[in-house]
Formats: structure tokens, C-alpha cells, sequence
């Protein structure tokens, strides 16, 4: 049975903006994209919102539904009381380009800065041989459509402007921990890591993890052997030794 839900709706631009309230209809089954549609058919079409496959898979429709980072598509209308206002609004660590669609733009910038996969020389593409226990750790961080919701999310740059430039975001220091866990890569990412993309900023909070919609262990899986890594080295004798010879 469907009926009539209270939606409230960011819309503006970079120059600013507010919340507009809609009554909308909700018919069973619907996720909250279906409802942000029917409001651009009926009441707003000039309504901007970012989405592709309606399936969970493209990353494209991230924004905050009561002021949670949530993908729009995979949001249930279920999950909310028929009485409910459901507030949609932009991701907030993004800039707002208009209503609910934000610039990524840091995101790909950030994907650049990180070196590519650097095979072993002579050995030719076809020729990799790795443990499926090596391809089976990698296979989880894969599963990252891209949606940002955790770097969205991440307190260090979340109101936080000044730390973008030199914070790469759960998951571009994700992809910095899959290429070092891969066991071919030649690239030595440990300092990198910790020097330019900022993984000594992250303390663990674990919010990038609870939102992600791929229920990937970013925290536990990718940051934490990272900032292990990291420390190993710092602590390790002979890499003290070293440190110290090549320094003087
Ligand atoms: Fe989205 Fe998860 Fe990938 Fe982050 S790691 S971009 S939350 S899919
Ligand atoms: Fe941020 Fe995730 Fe670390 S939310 S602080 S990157 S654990
Ligand atoms: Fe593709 Fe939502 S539209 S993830």
C-alpha cells in the first residue's frame, strides 16, 4: 500500500542553499532513489542527482539520508516510519556543485598521486605467479565500487578543508595497502604511506568501515597492517641502523 511521505530535500549550489520540504508518494518496495526520481517527475524537474545502475554497484548516488552516509539506491523506504521526515542531503566533504551532487574531483586526484603496480623486471605480463592466499587478501579491497562514502566520512578531512592536501582518504590508503600486500610489486609504499598520503593522520576511529556498503574491513584489513608496517620498520634494529649510517 503505498502513501504520501515527508521528505526534506537539500537544494542549492557552491553559493549556498537549504531545505525544501516535499510531500511525495512512497509505494511499497522502494528504495529512497525511487522517491528522489518521482519528486524530478512531479514537483522538481530540475532536481539534480547523480546515479547510474541502480544496483549498488556504480558508486554514483552517495549522499546522507538523515544525515547518515548512505547510498540512495540501496536505502530501503522501509526502514523509515510512514511518519517519518526523510532528510536527504549532499555528502558534506565534498563541494556542492548543485542539489545533491557533489565534486569527487579529491578523490581521483588523490587515485593519481598513488604510484602504479610495479611488476619485477623480466617478468612479462602472463608470467605473474602469486599464493591464492595473496589473491584472496587483495580480493576483499576489489570489491570498492568507488562510492567515497568513506572518505565522505573520515573525521580528518570531514570539516576539516586543511587536511586534504595531504590526507588520501581510507580508500586511497586502502589501495596504497593492497599494492604493498601484493606480492609482486616491486614499489616500497611503506614510508610513502605514512609521508605523503597521510596514513599517520587516521587514528583508527573505524567510521570509514561501518559505512561502507560493501562491507569491506578497511580498518582492520588495510589500515591497521599498514600502520604495522609502518612501526615495524620505525622499531626495527637494523633499519634503525641503517636509518642512522644513512643519515650520517
Ligand atoms: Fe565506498 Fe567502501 Fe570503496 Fe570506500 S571502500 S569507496 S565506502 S566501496
Ligand atoms: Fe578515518 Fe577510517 Fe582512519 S574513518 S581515521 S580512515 S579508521
Ligand atoms: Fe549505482 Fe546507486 S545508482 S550505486
Amino acid at each position: 500500500m503505498g502513501y504520501q511521505g515527508h521528505f526534506r530535500v537539500w537544494r542549492g549550489s557552491d553559493e549556498g542553499g537549504g531545505l525544501e520540504d516535499f510531500t511525495v508518494e512512497v509505494n511499497e518496495g522502494e528504495v529512497v532513489l525511487d522517491v528522489i526520481h518521482r519528486l524530478q517527475a512531479t514537483q522538481t524537474p530540475d532536481l539534480a542527482v547523480r546515479w547510474n545502475c541502480k544496483a549498488g554497484k556504480c558508486g554514483s548516488c552517495s549522499a546522507e539520508i538523515n544525515g547518515k552516509p548512505r547510498l540512495l539506491c540501496m536505502t530501503r523506504m522501509s526502514v523509515f516510519a510512514e511518519d517519518e521526515t526523510v532528510t536527504v542531503t549532499p555528502m558534506r566533504t565534498f563541494p556542492v556543485i548543485r542539489d545533491l551532487v557533489t565534486d569527487v574531483s579529491y578523490n581521483y586526484q588523490k587515485a593519481r598521486e598513488i604510484p602504479a603496480f610495479k611488476p619485477p623486471a623480466g617478468v612479462a605480463p602472463g608470467e605473474y605467479r602469486m599464493q591464492q592466499v595473496d589473491v584472496e587478501r587483495s580480493q576483499e579491497f576489489r570489491k570498492c565500487i568507488e562510492c567515497f562514502l568513506c572518505n565522505n566520512t573520515c573525521h580528518v578531512i570531514r570539516d576539516h578543508e586543511e587536511n586534504k592536501e595531504s590526507f588520501a582518504g581510507p580508500r586511497f590508503l586502502m589501495r596504497v595497502a593492497e599494492l604493498e600486500m601484493h606480492p609482486l610489486d616491486q614499489a616500497d609504499r611503506v614510508q610513502e604511506a605514512q609521508s605523503s598520503h597521510g596514513l599517520g593522520l587516521c587514528n583508527i576511529t573505524k567510521c570509514c568501515t561501518e559505512v561502507c556498503p560493501e562491507h569491506i574491513k578497511i580498518t582492520d584489513n588495510a589500515l591497521i597492517p599498514m600502520k604495522e608496517r609502518v612501526a615495524d620498520r620505525r622499531y626495527d634494529p637494523i633499519v634503525w641502523l641503517g636509518n642512522k649510517l644513512f643519515r650520517n
